[in-house]
């Protein structure tokens, strides 16, 4: 499907979708990062004609620097990549801080982790000004905007407080929280209000959507109308300051949309890749190094959201439970450093570290060191032989958006006989249920009883499971994501995903 209308497109993410690298002459190069979202966005931005403004993902670099590289990207690209600079206080205040001390571990219903430091609010309100000041440098009438994530919660509203009313959606990559965790925010009234300024707000999952309208209908009585996968609420007027908000009856202002759209992968180009005969040797490779044990196989970024010690514990606990799994199986453990300037996260990696040596101080064996873990960023080729070699994904996020791991795993499975271990709490898990083992994160002994599951499922199951879960990823990919997320922005558009199906524990599961 075309999206929704032809007007350009301007997409506005934190960063830009690219990697930057220091030559030795002082000069930068650009290259697109590797994932789904370049490769779904630059099509329609090259067809639309457009601009994709974002933080080129250094401190080190001035804009003059950068801009050589990113006009060489525009011209392969055939579209514009606009660079906004970040000082290293705004760095601290705006990025670190308020995005990923304050909103990031809230939303994923992890409050204990907030930092509520009014600072970060004044710079988070400061640096999406900026962003709305690179806008409005390109923007024209009739453009329709696309904006990406909670770093930029705030966007509309500042642009139309800057008189430059554009038509703009919003989509969160992250879940959004349920009431009582969303109304420890100091700053819920205004944050709420600032989203409302979008035309479309889009969610990951219903689940997203749900806790968003519970929100909005408690904090400012709004009425929603309605019931498909996109609805429309009617926001109220508000006054100009934050004190004259609060629940009561007003004048309708606007209405906006409110939709679930579950973000895909560009199934094809990861299949492909993992039909490579390079690829194929290197996992056969891989497979050779652990001389024929199945392979568990955990890629995730270094964060508190992974679950990554519930993940360590429910394999500890297989290896009690289960003393059959010794010498038979491996658990490939990939961590990928971010956010290094955070507390949390070098608490985090020095804890799994601790862990991952006492479990293996425990269990190894002369020939079998039951943990193989990696500290690093991984190549697409090398992830893709990795998808490729392993028997068993094991994702045990605490909460997750959607986990597009779990998605890549099964697009690399061209052999079709991998088995996907899922948290029920990744946004995944209502697309996957069917075809993956749901698990509780924090039920450590259910996981290690999935393990030993997938470990001695037939091949015959793992292949009909694999098979379903194939479907649907290649079915609700990118594309079509992105061409739901457009079309709803349409008068009278229609959502084109079909499966939404929320997921809720049950016992049978
Ligand atoms: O899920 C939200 C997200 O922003 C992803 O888009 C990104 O891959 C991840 O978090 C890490 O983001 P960053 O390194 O920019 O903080």
């Amino acid at each position: 499907m075309e999206p929704g209308d032809q007007a350009r497109l301007i997409v506005v993410s934190n960063r830009l979708p690219l990697v930057l690298n220091a030559r030795e002459d002082g000069g930068w190069d650009a290259k697109a990062s590797s994932g789904g979202l370049i490769s779904a966005l630059v099509p329609v931005l090259r067809r639309r004609g457009g601009v994709w403004i974002g933080w080129p993902g250094t401190t080190e670099a001035t804009r003059e620097e950068v801009e050589p590289a990113l006009a060489a990207m525009s011209e392969t690209y055939g579209c514009t990549f606009k660079p906004v600079m970040f000082t290293q206080q705004e760095m601290e205040g705006f990025y670190f801080g308020f995005s990923n001390e304050v909103i990031w571990p809230l939303f994923h219903d992890l409050f204990t982790n907030c930092n509520f430091q009014p600072d970060y609010w004044k710079t988070y309100q400061e640096v999406n000004r900026k962003f709305a000041a690179a806008v409005a440098e390109v923007a024209r009438p009739g453009d329709f905007l696309w904006v990406h994530d909670y770093h930029l919660m705030d966007l509309a509203s500042e642009l139309r407080r800057m008189g430059l009313p554009s038509r703009a959606g919003f989509f969160l990559h992250t879940p959004f929280p349920p009431l009582e965790i969303f109304l420890r925010l100091p700053w819920r009234f205004e944050i709420l209000r600032n989203l409302l300024e979008f035309n479309l707000i889009g969610f990951q999952t219903l689940r997203d959507r749900r806790n968003f309208l519970t929100c909005i209908k408690v904090l400012f009585n709004v009425r929603v109308k309605g019931t498909g996968s996109v609805v429309r609420v009617q926001v109220p007027a508000f006054g100009a300051e934050p004190a004259a908000m609060g629940p009561g009856p007003a004048q309708v202002a606007q209405t906006v949309s409110v939709g679930a759209f579950p973000i895909g992968i560009d199934f094809h180009a990861v299949a492909g890749l993992a039909a490579r005969p390079e690829v194929r040797a290197k996992a056969q490779a891989l497979k050779n190094d652990i001389r024929g044990r199945q392979m568990i196989l955990g890629v995730d970024r270094l964060d508190y959201t992974k679950g990554l010690p519930n993940k360590l514990q429910a394999f500890r606990n297989a290896l009690h439970h289960y003393p059959e799994l010794h010498h038979r199986v491996n658990l490939v453990q990939h961590v990928v450093p971010s956010r290094k300037e955070i507390p949390d996260y070098r608490q985090l990696r020095l804890e799994l570290e601790h862990l991952i040596g006492q479990i293996n101080g425990e269990f190894t064996e002369s020939g079998w060191v039951p943990i193989h873990y990696m500290f690093h960023n991984l190549g697409a080729e090398d992830l893709a032989a990795y998808y490729l070699a392993a028997d068993i994904a094991l994702v045990t996020s605490l909460k997750d958006g959607m986990n597009l791991v779990a998605k890549e795993y099964c697009a690399a499975q061209i052999e079709q006989a991998g088995v996907l271990i899922l948290s029920e709490f990744a946004g995944a898990a209502a697309q996957l249920q069917r075809g993956a083992l749901l698990v509780n994160p924090y039920d450590i002994d259910g996981v290690a009883a999935a393990i030993q599951r997938a470990f001695t499922m037939p091949d015959k199951e793992r292949r009909e499971r694999m098979r379903l879960l194939r479907r649907t990823v290649r079915t609700e990919d990118v594309f079509r994501w992105a061409d739901a997320f457009l079309g709803a922005t349409a008068k009278g558009g229609v959502a084109h995903l079909t499966n939404l199906e929320d997921y809720l524990p049950s016992a049978s599961t």
